[in-house]
């Protein structure tokens, strides 16, 4: 199936919405039945049934078709963020006295709910360098029940070898999930290497416009089946028929404003690579990159954030390059049209280098950010 036709054409029922060309908000709770035999139907398939929208939304699931056949998966569940796509994905997995094999330094809010919630539930989780498989390997135990990936993680950048991990899980009978909110479905597909559960945040990329806060969870019909009948259904952190529909909208241009970005990053990439102030560029299609023939291997192109780690440690030079970007906003999360600073040095008790600087390429012209950015370098 063609992009184009999954974003234009897949799941959208124009003839039942007065031909209209853009789908109308379902602003509902419930669905109203005819006869007690389709009541009954319904209530034996929330899933697919239109019958009350904390299950099944028809504006929610036009997005999770759409969402499914970009990540080549049979099914997907739209959350109200991503962190309780996450959540739900690997709640759906573990139970009370199993094992978690998880990357160092997932997204900060995945790190808590393994740290600091499912220590609770007597579930453990081994976090491991996911740069070298053998990690994986001496991490897993006989009660590991997941493997939750992130790749590339978006602090450092750091890869896995998707296939590899897959392989040894699928050996050992372990389900898999990762993050691939960095990549999106475009550049990078986990299915392909047989990744069991893929999450992102569609607050990023998917939605794209900095208006909506949403997460999503793609994978078989099996699983996708038990989630939506536990976790979905239960913690009930549904996005409202007007944020999906926010949503649908972002992701007809995805293919546009990915490319955009990711364009422009190369070239202000390719510009502070050279520059006398900047030590390291972190970004994982840069050659300097540890994992470059990786990130070639299994992602289609970088993304639009990346990091660097400036020549200077003072926080008050660090603040004042912050301070004077004009085009740059000081800001958290990423994947939409603006772009944005972030440094180590926001962060109270922070483990990054306090020279980390972490930039996020929006949909402004190139030249515009890099004078801004020369500007801001030569005050310090
Ligand atoms: C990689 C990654 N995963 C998950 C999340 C959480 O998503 P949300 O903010 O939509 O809950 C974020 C948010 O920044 C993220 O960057």
């Amino acid at each position: 199936m063609d992009i184009s036709y999954i974003l234009n054409q897949l799941g959208e029922d124009r003839e039942n919405y007065f031909n209209a060309v853009a789908p109308p908000i379902i602003q509902t709770s419930n669905f109203a039945f005819k006869t007690v035999a389709d009541f009954r139907n319904a209530m034996q398939d929330e899933l697919h049934a239109h019958l009350y929208s904390r299950g099944n939304n028809p504006t929610v699931e036009i997005v999770r078709k759409k969402i499914a056949a970009l990540e080549g998966t049979d099914d997907c569940l739209v959350f109200s963020s991503g962190v309780a796509a996450v959540t739900a994905a690997v709640m759906s997995v573990v139970k009370s006295g199993d094992h978690i094999v998880c990357i160092e330094s997932p997204y900060s809010w995945t790190t808590h709910l393994l740290t600091q919630i499912l220590p609770d539930y007597n579930i453990s989780t081994t976090f491991v360098d996911g740069k070298e498989i053998k990690n994986f390997e001496s991490a897993i135990q006989s009660n590991t029940k997941l493997i939750f990936l992130e790749s590339p993680n978006t602090f450092w950048f750091d890869l896995q070898d998707i296939k590899a991990v897959c392989d040894l899980a699928k050996q050992k009978k372990i389900i898999t999930a990762i993050d691939n909110s960095y990549c999106t479905p475009l550049y990078q597909q986990p299915h392909l290497y047989g990744i069991d559960l893929i999450v992102h945040t569609a607050t990023k990329y998917l939605a794209g416009h900095s208006d909506v806060v949403a997460g999503v969870v793609c994978g078989n019909k099996e699983i996708i089946g038990k989630i939506f009948q536990h976790q979905f259904m239960c913690f009930g952190a549904i996005p409202s028929p007007h944020d999906a529909w926010l949503l649908l909208r972002g992701l007809r241009t995805l293919p546009l404003r990915l490319e955009k970005s990711v364009n422009t990053t190369e070239k202000v990439i390719a510009y502070l690579g050279k520059h006398l102030k900047v030590e390291k560029i972190i970004y994982p299609f840069h050659p300097s990159h540890a994992q470059y023939d990786l990130a070639k291997k299994q992602m289609k192109r970088g993304g639009g954030l990346f990091a660097v780690l400036l020549k200077t440690n003072s926080t008050e030079k660090i603040e004042l390059f912050c301070n004077t970007l004009e085009r740059f906003l000081l800001a958290v999360s990423w994947g939409g049209h603006e772009s944005l600073v972030f440094a180590a040095c926001i962060k109270k008790n922070n483990h990054y280098p306090n020279n980390y600087v972490r930039f996020y390429i929006g949909l402004e012209e190139a030249d515009v950010l890099i004078e801004d950015l020369e500007r801001s370098l030569e005050m310090i």
